[in-house]
């Protein structure tokens, strides 16, 4: 009997093209042993800080560590604890404090590689941002919502007391690196809060990615492999894109808020970490479609089926009991509402988005009454 041929696990590598700011995010299976070959191409290296924190650094950073060392590359381990609580200028200076410690001397020719989760991410980029006016870094994300979306496109920073993201800087990194097998680590819940962000990608952007996901959700929730990494590369090449066209926001890189200004406004009702970030943005885009619904931008059936594929990938779509009244008000108080204006991304279609500050007062209530129905 004829062998029957290796099987070759899926690889993909996007361009993020930003002129001399370009890079490439590599996506596939055991890229976390390709980390140190990776490092060592970045001109004049000479040894990498790997930041990371106390759920992720225990499983990875000796792989990442052994990796870099292979390849000639001296690292230092910084270990911060996990949590959206450490995404903090307290944090930030602990890390300078230990990045700054580090014997030899760092410099600029050193390399911060962020690995983890979307804190670790924010806030390593962040200290590579500002520790010595500027140092190069690597995103080796370890969640969903990392790896299609916060590790592209350079938005980095911390929360502040007056609300979350509010300091940092846009800061892009040299490389990313996705290693799909750490997903297999990933707590389900937090798998399934990124999904909310594939979905919302497919709806502002691409609507055969909503076939994809659609078609292949059962695989998606089982984690396979070559599934995953199809479905990660399909939505950082979206992203960088978007990130391509405008990367400082002055336009279309707010539509991928689409679904965040009701969910931003959800979670902090709820309290945040009662609802996970995607199971608020999930919310948040059923409302946003309700908007678009009402404005004849989107059809009902399109609006349906947004929501039958979100209820297929264990997303709410309603939250029995919410008090609109309240989320109501934190929308009007946010700080990024423009002069008391509340600005939405809604669908204008299944793939395309547009951004609207012209939403009638009673129709957004309306859409977050609809949230809470049964
Ligand atoms: N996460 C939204 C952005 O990167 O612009």
């Amino acid at each position: 009997m004829k062998p029957k041929e290796p099987l070759v696990p899926l690889e993909r590598t996007v361009a993020v093209d930003l002129g001399r700011r370009s890079y490439g995010v590599r996506v596939g299976p055991g890229l976390l042993g390709a980390m140190g070959d990776a490092v060592a191409a970045l001109p004049g290296v000479t040894g990498a800080a790997i930041v990371t924190d106390s759920n992720v650094g225990p499983l990875y950073g000796q792989r990442v560590s052994d990796a870099l060392a292979a390849a000639g590359v001296q690292a230092a381990l910084i270990e911060f604890p996990a949590g959206e609580a450490s995404k903090n200028l307290s944090t930030v200076a602990g890390v300078l404090d230990a990045l700054l410690a580090i014997t030899p001397a760092v410099d600029r020719a050193t390399v911060v590689v962020a690995l983890g989760g979307g804190v670790v991410g924010d806030l390593a980029g962040f200290v590579a941002a500002i520790a010595l006016r500027g140092m190069r870094f690597y995103q080796c994300p370890t969640s969903l919502l990392a790896d299609v979306d916060a590790s592209v496109g350079g938005k980095t920073g911390v929360d502040h007391q007056a609300g979350k993201n509010l300091i940092g800087a846009f800061h892009q990194p040299a490389g990313v690196m996705i290693d799909v097998e750490t997903l297999k680590t990933l707590p389900r819940r937090e798998l399934i809060g990124g999904l909310a962000e594939c979905v919302k990608h497919a709806v502002i952007r691409d609507a055969s990615l909503l076939d994809y996901i659609e078609d292949r959700a059962e695989d998606i929730l089982a984690c396979l492999g070559d599934v995953m990494t199809e479905l990660i590369a399909r939505n950082v090449a979206i992203k960088a894109q978007v990130v391509a066209d405008d990367e400082r926001e002055a336009g279309q890189r707010a539509h991928l808020n689409y679904g965040h200004t009701v969910g931003h406004a959800i979670e902090a009702q709820a309290g945040y970490g009662e609802l996970s970030h995607g199971q608020a943005v999930a919310l948040g885009m059923v409302a946003a479609n309700r908007l678009a619904v009402g404005r004849g931008l989107l059809d009902e059936q399109s609006a349906q089926r947004i929501e039958r594929l979100l209820n297929k990938l264990e997303l709410p779509t309603r939250r029995p009991g919410l008090d609109a009244d309240k989320v109501w008000w934190i929308m009007q108080h946010d700080k990024k509402a423009l002069a008391g204006r509340i600005r939405m991304v809604l669908p204008t279609k299944l793939g395309a988005a547009g951004i609207f500050d012209d939403t009638d007062e009673q129709a957004l209530r309306d859409a977050i009454e609809y949230l809470g129905s049964p």
